[in-house]
């Protein structure tokens, strides 16, 4: 199985440089790996020492082909994927018929105009190329846009896949298995490419959140940059994404910086082994000359990864966890460093758990067992993996399916 490493963070704070040096020291290792970043400014290429003076990459051949890196110890290909110019076929089409067509197959229509239109999903379909590509390497690290783009992005499979069941009545799939009966081809066509878009979707999903799937976060010692990055790790854990560690980078260490930033950065540093007490915290110095190149890559990553797992700086994995507890039920999620006053759940009538957290939201499909309970209640409680929000549910046996059962966190 394919390994895959998202690198996210902040902007400008040494994501490309951490995905470059982390990519390189995995082909040294043996992996044939494969580098990825959606950015346009190609400053993968440039991270790799790989873009001429034209600004051009050298020896660069067709967009969406990966190209190799001669200057790799081991296997290395690099693949700059131009989101921008990616015209997603089976999007097109549902963009097409979205509004009328959909309505027709029986879709609500504001839900088909939700879908429509949901910002940034063609953002995601760019992922669908680096699924595409995946199965041919050991290990896959891609070089993220800065973190409230990706948490974005990384939300959007599981919106849409529900907003779509949502919306689609269940007589309507029914009409299309007994052979498209009654429905005109043009709403088949449309029903077809709403299946094929969220097929794609969940293999992005698969790939970016399954059990070989984990999220680097890369931060700068500064305390905004530090905040910022916890709320991402909070909020990929609410995702469900596993964070295997955090790279604080350009600390700036020695006698060429000025003591007071010295000082400043080994604060910093202390707050973010505190702020992720849970998790592995690595450091990178502030080179003196931008780390550009494989040779200043590596030496980069051998600072950083300590002659570990390049792929692995070891955190725990911690996932959600459904337990019989004799009288009731309790379900845990995961959510390190969340307060009890951003988190909000519910209970839809169609028996999924909504979990809101700020602006984030994860949907969960709940189990049989737990559709035939009641929400008693939920709190932030601190486990043994962690803080995780702890929600009970106690049988009621004559409910057999829920209303929206609204009750507030930190009870
Ligand atoms: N440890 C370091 N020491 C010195 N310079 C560094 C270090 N890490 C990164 N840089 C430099 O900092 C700049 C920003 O790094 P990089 O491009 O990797 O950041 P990024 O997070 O990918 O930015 P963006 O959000 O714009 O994509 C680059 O010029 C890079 O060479
Ligand atoms: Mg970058």
């Amino acid at each position: 199985m394919t390994r895959v490493l998202l690198v996210a963070g902040k902007g400008g704070v040494g994501k490309t440089t951490v995905a470059a040096a982390t990519a390189l020291a995995a082909a040294r290792e043996g992996l044939r790996t494969l580098v990825v970043s959606t950015d346009p400014a190609h400053s993968l290429t440039d991270a790799l020492g790989l873009t001429g003076r034209t600004g051009q990459p050298r020896e660069w051949r067709t967009a969406g082909d990966p190209l190799r890196v001669e200057a790799a110890p081991g296997h290395l290909d690099v693949l700059q994927i131009d989101t921008r110019a990616r015209v997603d076929e089976s999007w097109t089409t549902l963009r097409r018929t979205a509004g009328g067509l959909l309505a027709g197959a029986g879709v609500d229509p504001i839900v088909a105009e939700e879908i429509a239109t949901v910002p940034g999903l063609e953002d995601v379909l760019s992922l669908l190329d680096v699924a595409a590509h995946a199965p041919g390497y050991d290990a896959v690290v891609v070089d993220c846009a800065p973190t409230a783009e990706t948490l974005r992005l990384l939300a959007l499979p599981e919106a849409v896949d529900r907003l779509v069941r949502r919306g689609l009545p269940v007589e309507s799939r029914i009409m299309r298995l007994v052979a498209g009966q009654g429905l005109p081809p043009a709403t088949v066509e449309a029903l077809d490419a709403l299946d094929d878009l969220c097929a794609r979707l969940r293999s992005v999903r698969d790939l970016v959140s399954g059990p070989h799937a984990a999220v680097r976060l890369v931060t700068t010692p500064e305390r905004v940059v530090l905040a910022e990055t916890a709320r991402a790790r909070t909020t990929l854990a609410l995702l469900g994404h596993h964070v295997e560690g955090v790279v604080v980078n350009r600390v700036a260490v020695g006698e060429q910086w000025p003591a007071a930033l010295v000082a400043r950065h080994r604060e910093g540093l202390v707050a973010a082994r505190d702020r992720f007490a849970a998790l592995p915290v690595r450091h990178a110095p502030y080179a003196d000359d931008e780390p550009v190149g494989a040779e200043a890559l590596l030496a980069l990553a051998d600072v950083v990864l300590g002659g570990g797992d390049p792929l692995d700086l070891g955190a725990g994995r911690t996932a959600l966890d459904i337990r019989d507890a004799g009288d009731r039920w309790l379900l845990d999620l995961p959510v390190p460093g969340a307060s009890a006053d951003d988190v909000d759940l519910a209970v839809t009538d169609d028996g999924a758990l909504v979990v809101d957290l700020g602006p984030h939201r994860r949907v969960i499909e709940l189990p049989a067992v737990l559709r035939r309970c009641e929400v008693e209640g939920a709190s932030l409680d601190l486990t043994d993996g962690g803080q995780v929000l702890r929600v009970r549910f106690v049988p009621d046996e004559a409910q057999w399916s829920a209303g929206m059962t609204g009750t507030s966190g930190g009870s």
